[in-house]
């Protein structure tokens, strides 16, 4: 396991990613972010806990077949509670990868009525882009790796590590933070 994103640079773009969200919501009154478990958490709490625009929170929980597969068929496990019919949602994702959770997630929360829609998104694997998505706010563009830490995880492990990692041969020695 290597360290691709290391602490201090996360911390870094997250206070970008919220500068600019807080700006460009400045005017609102009626954000709803929307987090999609479990994976967006620990990105989600250190973004909201930098804004100043009021807002709701809510989340999606979605399964798609295989552990950590993608085959387009999105399941949503567990819906947001809160009506969105002319609100501003903000979604908040971990990771775009083929594009399929996004796709299905946004097209729902427009197909509801919502004001507007956006996307935030931490980490963007393009190369493995299957749908279309545009990010609206992105962390970092990253190549086709698998990858884990800061809410991601391989088999529900690795979530809690506070560096985004890339996981080659399987679990090895986790680093300590840097
Ligand atoms: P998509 O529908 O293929 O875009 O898949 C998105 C979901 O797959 C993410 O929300 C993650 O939960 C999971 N995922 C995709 N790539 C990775 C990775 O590199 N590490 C951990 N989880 C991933
Ligand atoms: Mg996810």
């Amino acid at each position: 396991m290597r360290v691709l994103i290391s602490q201090q640079d996360l911390e870094r773009r997250v206070a970008e990613l919220a500068r600019e969200v807080d700006r460009d919501y400045a005017g609102s009154d009626r954000l709803v972010c929307v987090g999609v478990l479990k994976g967006s958490v620990f990105f989600m709490v250190d973004l909201l806990k930098r804004l100043t625009v009021p807002l709701a929170i809510d989340f999606f929980q979605t399964a798609s077949y295989g552990a950590n597969t993608s085959p387009g068929e999105v399941r949503i496990k567990k819906d947001i509670d809160l009506s969105i019919r002319g609100k501003d949602v903000l979604l908040i994702e971990d990771i775009v990868d083929t594009g399929w959770t996004l796709r299905t997630i946004l097209d729902l929360l427009r197909f509801r009525g919502a004001r507007s829609v956006k996307l935030c998104a931490l980490l963007d694997k393009a190369a493995a882009r299957e749908m279309e998505v545009r990010i609206d706010y992105c962390g970092f563009k990253i190549d086709k790796l698998f990858v884990v830490g800061y809410g991601l995880d391989f088999d529900e492990r690795y979530r809690n590590l506070p560096y985004i990692a890339v996981l080659d041969e399987g679990p090895a020695d986790v680093p300590s933070p840097s």
